[in-house]
């Protein structure tokens, strides 16, 4: 039999839930029974005849079942609950001082020396579940997870995950970009490709394997799109070598959403054994046809190798897109991601084709083993921080960040990788110095307008910075 709906929940529901949760327990059933007279009386008048205590169906959710978070758009919805989750973690590292679960679990006895960040960020990690592990090259490896309730993550096209591990006792963050398609029903995943030294990239690849639990924050980047199925564009991407992991998500949700987009894909790489997702590639090109073109560049290419030879460079880039026939109307955009030289290379020659920086969307990341390490000041300097029309004034500590120190200080900062990738830690740099770790995020741009990132930044002398928004 074909039973009516539940009855759905109301702005009124959601308010008696409210009070009900500020009220001491003692008044609850008095909140609850209101609720249901109210709930009668508002059912007549709007002429529904109700028997809501007899019929399960139409009976109202019971009070304690009623979350107001399930009344917002779910993507704010979930917002909030991870808002709310991380505070409770703020909380628990912060005020009790009990620490997290590891990071990464694993029921063997050989387990990963996995386990949180102590002392260092306050660590706002949540695990997730690995559930498949597919081994892409000799070097590469995609890592499948899902939320530690089974539920798929929640992202953009092109956004990246913060992986927390402790390696011999060291915590250690680094980022790797989803590469699926951003679709309901398709399995989440990143993919790790090994670095020379690369510690992280290294463990990962060595030892992750179904059933561990991975520790992560976010996802998060600007390096995304929001795809829509009326979209009819051409979206221009170049990549190279782990740099297609971003670009693969882009690519694939952008050609199954925007059924009249095309893609061409210019990606660079050492080997024909060094391509990532290659037989992926293939066969979206087989399905569909001319809507992707997917041109390799190999720098030591097989012998029956007919394609472009040497690195993606400025003028290997040139000279593809003239033979791929690809003419700049002024309204095509471009996606870039792999090492810096590629990335300013490739700066350098779209600008000599005219392309304007705001048609370019780059994402750069790299390993902190090849950052400059800079300390900032030698002394103790205070940071004026201005947030919400509030004013407080930190010590930095030799060493320390300016995120490291307002956090400590109690100062609600934003942040999410907490490693110079993301832009999330972004403020205004009023006065003073400020000395951040290279290459990160910060584009040209937003540099010459004084921003910086506190996650990277340290002070070289007295300071003021301003939080924007709310
Ligand atoms: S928190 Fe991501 S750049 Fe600072």
């Amino acid at each position: 039999m074909e039973g009516k709906p539940p009855r759905r929940l109301g702005r009124f529901d959601a308010a008696m839930s409210l009070a009900a949760r500020a009220m001491p327990g003692g008044l609850t059933p008095w909140i609850e029974q209101a609720r249901l007279d109210a709930t009668m009386i508002m059912d007549r008048a709007s002429g529904r005849s109700p028997t809501p205590l007899v019929n399960e169906l139409e009976s109202p959710t019971p009070l304690d079942q009623v979350d107001p978070l399930n009344l917002l758009p779910r993507r704010v919805a979930e917002r909030v609950r991870a808002a709310q989750r991380d505070a409770r973690m703020l909380r628990d590292r912060l005020i009790l001082g009990k620490t997290p679960p590891p990071l990464i679990e694993r029921p063997r006895p050989s387990a990963a020396s996995v386990v949180s960040l102590p002392g260092k960020t306050p660590n706002m990690a949540r695990p997730l579940e690995v559930v498949d592990v597919v081994r892409e090259t000799d070097d590469a490896v995609s890592i499948y997870v899902t939320e530690s309730d089974g539920s798929a993550l929640e992202f953009k096209p092109g956004q990246f995950l913060s992986v927390d591990v402790v390696i011999d006792g060291e915590p250690l963050r680094r980022a790797y970009s989803l590469a699926s398609a951003c679709l309901p029903d398709v399995p989440r995943h990143i993919t790790v490709k090994r670095i020379q030294k690369g510690r992280v990239s290294n463990h990962l690849n060595d030892t992750i394997r179904i059933g561990d639990r991975l520790a992560v924050l976010g996802p998060s980047g600007n390096f995304t799109v929001e795809p829509r199925s009326v979209n009819e564009r051409h979206l221009v991407m170049i990549a190279g070598g782990s740099g297609i992991t971003p670009i693969m998500s882009i690519l694939e949700t952008v050609l199954r959403v925007e059924t009249g987009s095309r893609v061409t894909l210019i990606y660079g790489n050492r080997s024909w054994e060094d391509v990532i997702f290659r037989d992926r590639l293939e066969s979206l090109r087989q399905e569909f046809g001319d809507r992707l073109v997917a041109d390799h560049v190999l720098e030591h290419p097989p012998d029956w190798w007919t394609g472009e030879r040497g690195l993606l460079g400025s003028e290997v880039l040139e000279s593809r897109l003239q033979a791929l026939g690809v003419i700049d109307d002024g309204m095509l955009r471009y996606f870039v991601c792999g090492p810096t030289p590629m990335m300013e290379q490739t700066h350098a020659a779209l600008q000599r084709r005219g392309v304007e920086p705001n048609r370019i969307a780059e994402e750069r990341f790299t390993s902190p083993e090849d950052r400059s390490r800079n300390a900032g000041s030698d002394k103790t300097e205070l940071v004026q921080v201005s947030r919400g029309g509030h004013e407080h004034g930190i010590q930095v500590e030799p060493g320390q960040s300016i995120l490291e120190a307002a956090l400590a200080a109690g100062i609600d900062m934003p942040f999410s990788c907490a490693m110079g990738g993301c832009g999330a830690c972004r403020v205004r740099r009023v006065a003073g110095d400020v000395q951040m770790e290279e290459p990160n995020c910060l584009s040209r741009d937003e540099r010459e307008r004084g921003y910086v990132l506190t996650c990277v930044g340290r002070p070289l002398s007295p300071c003021q910075i301003e939080v924007e928004g709310p």
